[in-house]
C-alpha cells in the first residue's frame, strides 16, 4: 500500500543541552556532566522522526538567515527531508532551546522562539497547495496559536486528516478542537484542555471529556504507564510502555508522534501504530539529545522483535 503524504508544520530550534547530576537551585551554580548542541524543535523533531521512521514527509518551518538557520536547512536537505516551502526571515535569529537534563533523564526546557514566531497565518495561506497535496497534517504548539488555528481550518476544509500534539501545553479552544481528527496529549496537556484532574476523574474520565469537547480521537501518553487511544465511537486501545533506562527523555513525545503518524500513514491499524510509536519513543530516551536519539525504522523493527523474544 502506498504511504499517505505527511505534512509537518512547526518549529525548528538549535538545542543547547547540558546534563547535570541535579538541577541548580536559584542563585546556585552546578557543574555539568555533558554538553551537546544538536538540532531540535518539536516540529523538526516530529518531521525528522516521521521521515526516519519511514513516512513520506514534507516539513514547513521558519528559520532565521543566520548560521543556525543555514546549518539546519543544509542538514535537512542532505538527509532528504523536504523543507523547500519553509520561511526564511531576515534580522530575526533562528529558534534556540536551553535544555537541562538531570540524572533521572528528566528535562527542563526554555525556548527562545525567534523565527518560529514569524510563521504566520498569511504565510500558510500562501502555501495552501502544500496542504491540498498532503493527506495528513501534523502540528504542535511552538508556532503562533493563530497560525495553528488557520492551518487546522485549511486542512479540515481540504478534507485532510489533522493531527495536533498540544505541546507545549496550551488551552486550545473549540475553533481548533472541532477541526482535529487526532489529539495527542500527555497528562499535563490533557488536564489543561479538559479542566479535569487525572487523579480525580481518572485517565479515562479526562479522555471522555476531551471527546465530548468534539475531538474525534484522543491519544493520551502516560510515560512509563504507556498510552491510551480512544475515539468518538468509544473504541479504546491501551498499549503498555517498554521498560528501558532513561538517559534523556527530550523528544520522547516528538518521536512518539512522528512514529505514530508514519505507521498510521502506511495503513497500519491503531494497535500496531501505537506499539511502534512507543517502541520508537523508548529507544529515544536511551540516548542524549533530541534528534541524535531518534531511531530509524529498522532500529525500531529490531527492538520490537527483541522485546517479543523477552516477552515469550
Ligand atoms: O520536545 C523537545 C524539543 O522541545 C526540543 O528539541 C526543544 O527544541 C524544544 O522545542
Amino acid at each position: 500500500m502506498a504511504s499517505n503524504k505527511i505534512l509537518v508544520i512547526g518549529s525548528s530550534n538549535t538545542d543547547l543541552i547540558a546534563k547535570t547530576k541535579r538541577i541548580p537551585a536559584a542563585g546556585e551554580t552546578v557543574e555539568g556532566k555533558q554538553y551537546l548542541q544538536a538540532m531540535g524543535g518539536k516540529g523538526a523533531n516530529q518531521a525528522l522522526a516521521a521521515h526516519k521512521l519511514g513516512g513520506d514527509v514534507k516539513f514547513i518551518t521558519s528559520l532565521g538567515n543566520d548560521t543556525n538557520g543555514k546549518k539546519t536547512l543544509k542538514y535537512y536537505k542532505k538527509i532528504g527531508l523536504d523543507v523547500g516551502s519553509s520561511l526564511i526571515v531576515k534580522d530575526i535569529p533562528s529558534g534556540t532551546a536551553m535544555i537541562w537534563v538531570d540524572d533521572n533523564g528528566e528535562n527542563r526546557i526554555i525556548i527562545n522562539p525567534g523565527a518560529n514566531k514569524e510563521l504566520s497565518s498569511e504565510y500558510m495561506l500562501s502555501k495552501k497547495e502544500e496542504i491540498v497535496n498532503s493527506d495528513v497534517v501534523l502540528l504542535q504548539m511552538e508556532i503562533p496559536y493563530d497560525t495553528v488555528k488557520t492551518i487546522c481550518e485549511m486542512a479540515s476544509v481540504a478534507g485532510k486528516k489533522v493531527i495536533l500534539n498540544v505541546a507545549p501545553a496550551y488551552k486550545i479552544d473549540y475553533e481548533i478542537i472541532q477541526n482535529i481528527d487526532v489529539l495527542i496529549v500527555n497528562e499535563t496537556e490533557a488536564e489543561l484542555i479538559s479542566g479535569k484532574k487525572i487523579n480525580i476523574v481518572g485517565a479515562e474520565g479526562v479522555i471522555n471529556c476531551l471527546l465530548e469537547l468534539g475531538v474525534k480521537s484522543v491519544v493520551l501518553t502516560l510515560g512509563k504507564n504507556g498510552c491510551i487511544m480512544k475515539d468518538k465511537d468509544r473504541r479504546q486501545i491501551i498499549v503498555p510502555a517498554f521498560d528501558v533506562k532513561a538517559i534523556d527523555t527530550t523528544a520522547a513525545g516528538d518521536t512518539f508522534c512522528g512514529g505514530l503518524v508514519a505507521e498510521l500513514s502506511r495503513g497500519h491499524d491503531w494497535k500496531r501504530a501505537l506499539n511502534f510509536a512507543s517502541a520508537a519513543s523508548a529507544i529515544c530516551v536511551t540516548q542524549m539529545g533530541a534528534q541524535p536519539s531518534i531511531p530509524s525504522e529498522v532500529e525500531v523493527e529490531y527492538f520490537l522483535k527483541d522485546s517479543c523474544k523477552y516477552q515469550n
